[in-house]
């Protein structure tokens, strides 16, 4: 019998990744106050992100999750979210008109601000500081009062995700999104490169379909879903004070939710299962995600699937594997073998970056876009073997032309990496390397449907 649940219950619990407040008064003012403004997301929007993805469990639409590794302050501008909702539009049209699949979109955005770090100390010289921990805790200036965690910054993250979902939500509904506008998604820079131009070319077929749908009566005016689509927020739940004070309960069903973000998830380095982190998730209804690492063992993940998902609710539970491209192979098997036997519904999806993170020669943290595909054609090509459904994908990317993942088209080299270097984290692929993975999937997908009889999956409703 499981505990009773509460959503400070975490408390109690060991935990690991917390920063070191100084201002503990302070913290607590300001979880005070949070916890009585508005939530950023209704309960009723992560309960139909919970049956899309059902439909993903059940192979009948690929859930697509991306973007920065972490959000940052000095980057709230309003073309950085634009062009990462345009690639994603991008993306998804790709994957929904080459792969066959409805796509569900889910945005690493509007709350992305905690990081897990695997020091707690970073070293420069001599010279000793805590490390960065994500926008919502501390700087990233290597200064003392910049790496002093800040209670303060929790409503400043507050804000922005507000205000961040405000434009998504605005893009998604009001027009942007139109299939009618499918050519004008290309950014500049992706205009002339390869991928721009096989994007150019499903852009034309769309627009023919269109035409011809128009002609039929059928056209954006008349029918929603040309003209709209949903678009999700999640994001890591680290810091749990923050998560506590947005945790609401529904008046709808009497369950608790995470208002903070529709699908929250829980990091490879904070999912001990006695842990706080654990602890909290397993009471919010949203959908939840879990980091799989090469350290999860079968066993470990069944006591995990049963304490975050007791009932086997399809759509509460996704699995988001990063083992590495050389790792998938050996690791995943076992685990996939294990929830089919235990008769666990979930989605699997693939994490190709964290497991391929490598340091260059001179310095700068990259990862190779090759690793990148072949992590993802290895996590296919399991679900192949396996017969089970290759539900997603999980990246670290922007609509900016950044030069920080090795590789792809453009053949970004090493040296390459000084040229436009952003990211306040990890390497994120830009506009270029996403579509051209998105590609990639659509035929792996295209590929795995052939296989098995033309199957045409229904809409998302949206
Ligand atoms: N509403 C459908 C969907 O989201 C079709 C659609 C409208 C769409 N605009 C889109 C698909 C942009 C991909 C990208 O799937
Ligand atoms: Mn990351």
């Amino acid at each position: 019998m499981a505990e009773a649940w509460t959503p400070e219950g975490w408390r109690a619990k060991p935990i690991a990744q917390v920063p070191a407040y100084v201002d503990l008064a302070g913290l607590e003012a300001v979880e005070a106050r949070i916890s009585s403004y508005p939530p950023l997301v209704f309960a009723g929007e992560a309960r139909n992100l919970k049956q899309g993805l059902a439909r993903v469990a059940a192979g009948e639409a690929f859930l697509l999750q991306g973007g920065d590794c972490a959000e940052a302050f000095a980057e709230h501008h309003p073309d950085n979210i634009r062009d990462l909702f345009r690639v994603f539009l991008q993306m998804a049209v790709v994957l929904t008109f080459a792969g066959g699949m409805p796509v569900l979109k889910v945005g690493r955005i509007a709350g992305q601000f905690a990081k897990p770090r695997s020091s707690p100390f970073e070293k420069a010289g001599e010279v000793e500081l805590p490390s960065y921990r994500g926008d919502i805790i501390n700087g990233i200036d290597f200064d003392p009062d910049s790496r002093n965690p800040d209670p303060g910054r929790i409503e400043m993250a507050y804000r922005q995700s507000a205000a961040t979902l405000n434009l998504l939500r605005a893009f998604a509904q009001g027009g942007y999104a139109n299939l009618d506008h499918v050519h004008q998604w290309t950014l500049g820079f992706v205009s002339e490169s390869p991928q721009g131009h096989r994007y150019q070319e499903i852009a034309d077929r769309i627009s023919e379909a269109m035409a011809f749908m128009r002609a039929c009566g059928i056209n954006p005016d008349s029918v929603a879903a040309l003209r709209s689509t949903d678009f999700f927020t999640s994001h890591e739940a680290l810091l749990l004070g923050y998560e506590q004070a947005m945790t609401r309960v529904d008046s709808t069903s009497g369950a608790w939710y995470a208002t903070s973000g529709h699908m929250v998830w829980i990091g490879d380095r904070t999912r001990q299962p006695d842990h706080g982190h654990v602890e909290y998730c397993r009471g919010i209804a949203n959908p939840i995600g879990l980091k799989c690492g090469p350290s999860l063992e079968p066993d470990g993940l069944l006591e995990l699937v049963d304490i975050l998902n007791p009932d086997n609710e399809p759509g509460r539970l996704t699995l988001i594997c990063r083992f590495g491209a050389g790792n998938v192979i050996d690791r995943l098997p076992a685990l996939v073998r294990a929830i089919e036997r235990e008769g666990r519904s979930v989605v699997w999806s693939c994490d190709p970056m964290h497991g391929n993170t490598i340091k260059a020669a001179n310095g700068y943290k990259t990862r190779p876009f090759e690793l990148i595909l072949q992590e993802v054609e290895n996590f296919f090509s399991v679900h192949r073997t396996e017969s089970t459904h290759p539900g997603g994908v999980h990246i670290e990317m922007t609509g900016k032309n950044v030069t920080e993942c090795t590789g792809g088209a453009r053949e970004i080299s090493e040296a390459d990496l000084k040229d436009r270097y952003h990211t306040h984290c990890d390497p994120r692929l830009n506009a270029d390397q996403s579509l051209e993975l998105a590609f990639l999937i659509a035929e792996l997908l295209k590929r795995d449907r052939r296989e098995q009889g033309h199957r045409q999956p229904a809409a998302m409703g949206m």
